[in-house]
């Protein structure tokens, strides 16, 4: 008579060692809350710490899965400690003993999100801009921060340049406003010809700053245009408050997916949920005929998604003249709504809040 299910899959995750604690995952206490269904439904809480290695997920998915009468796994991620902490130490340097940092109710950020990418140009941007508008005109309150010292140019997608008053009550500063959404940028105050080196040390006070010190309102939901990358700014943020979320922007070609894997890596190690990645430029839509031409190698999304371990949430076709409105101030999802761009973007920004609404962000089953 072969073991129940249960008993199986126990077994299965009890084969897992964690190189951290020199343990597996079930006597490391890792795994909580495992739920093993009759029709083969397996759930758990990962409690995954800022310096286990995010693979561990992957491979407990993987394990469980392989046991037989194993329908559905279904996993949540979530960090023992607590709220996310980084240390601006190298990657795996214990966390520094700092006060906590304010969640994001407290500061009426609502929940945030942080839009990142590997590299510059993929439309992380395009993407924060778009999804903020399509936010706003569902009713949300949505906040912008242009974290992007290298690219400010969410001022320059939302058309608001105006230099941010302080109102002088409070002393705080007020965000702009454009198409519902408040948004603040590094590049409304940051000189944008100085010099790199002087920016950097800037950041973190800056990141901090924008979250306590600027009058966001109350918000339902606060969107980050991170920079590329894995620097300052990423981490500053996630020290600063909680990261609801994190989104990855690749292009289809992507052939090497490596910097915006590491990217996606450290949010997981830092105890942010990495929500899913969205392709753009995904090849271009004849408006004529409906046809659809990939351009450039693709598959880029998908594959950085499968290696992630997390789902492809949306492509975005390239869209003629998006770049040209973007440089007059006008989102595609405003200008042109019924373009294949604008459609793709809203759909992905009812799925983002969709998500987003949920508690714990549980890591969809990837079936390949
Ligand atoms: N789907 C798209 N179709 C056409 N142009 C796009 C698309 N997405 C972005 N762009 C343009 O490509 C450039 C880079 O996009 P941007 O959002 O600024 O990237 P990032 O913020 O990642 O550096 C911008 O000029 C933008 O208008
Ligand atoms: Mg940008």
């Amino acid at each position: 008579m072969p073991d129940a299910l249960d008993a199986r899959v126990s077994a299965a995750l009890a084969r897992i060692r964690n190189p951290r604690l020199e343990n597996d995952l079930l006597s490391a206490g890792m795994i909580r809350d495992l739920a093993v269904a009759a029709d083969g439904r397996v759930s758990f809480t990962f409690l995954l710490a800022p310096d286990d290695p995010a693979t561990l997920v992957r491979e407990a998915r993987a394990a469980v899965r392989a046991v037989d009468g194993v329908a559905e796994v279904k996993i949540s991620v979530a960090n023992p400690a607590g709220p996310a902490r980084a240390t601006h130490g190298p990657p795996g340097a214990e966390p520094a003993a700092a006060p906590p940092a304010p969640t994001s109710e407290q500061l009426g950020l609502g929940r945030v999100l942080a839009v990142s990418s590997g590299k510059g140009g993929v439309g992380k941007s395009t993407v924060s801009a778009n999804l903020a508008v399509a936010l706003a005109a569902g009713g949300y309150r949505v906040g912008v921060m242009d974290a992007d010292v290298y690219g400010p140019n969410i001022p320059r997608m939302l058309g608001a340049f105006d230099r941010p008053a302080v109102n002088p009550e409070t002393h705080k500063i007020q965000p702009l406003e454009a198409y519902g959404v408040r948004l603040m940028s590094l590049g409304l105050l940051v000189e944008r010809d100085a010099p790199a080196i002087w920016r950097g040390p800037i950041i973190m006070k800056i990141v901090q700053q924008f979250l306590r010190d600027v009058e966001w309102g109350g918000l339902d939901y606060f969107i980050v245009d991170l920079p590329p990358g894995t620097g300052d700014a990423q981490l500053s943020l996630v020290q600063s408050t909680q990261v609801a979320a994190a989104l990855i922007i690749t292009t289809p070609q992507e052939v090497a997916v490596g910097d915006a894997l590491r990217g996606a890596r450290m949010f997981e190690r830092v105890g942010v949920p990495v929500l899913g990645i969205v392709e753009n430029m995904s090849g271009f839509t004849d408006p004529e005929t409906g046809r659809t031409f990939e351009l450039f190698s693709s598959g880029g999304g998908q594959r950085l998604a499968d290696e992630v371990g997390v789902p492809l949430l949306g492509t975005i076709p390239l869209q003629p003249r998006l770049a040209e409105l973007a440089d007059h101030g006008r989102p595609v999802i405003i200008a042109e709504p019924a373009s294949p761009a604008a459609v793709a973007l809203r759909a992905i920004a009812d799925v983002v809040q969709a998500r987003l609404s949920e508690r714990t962000v549980a890591i969809p089953i990837i079936e390949n």
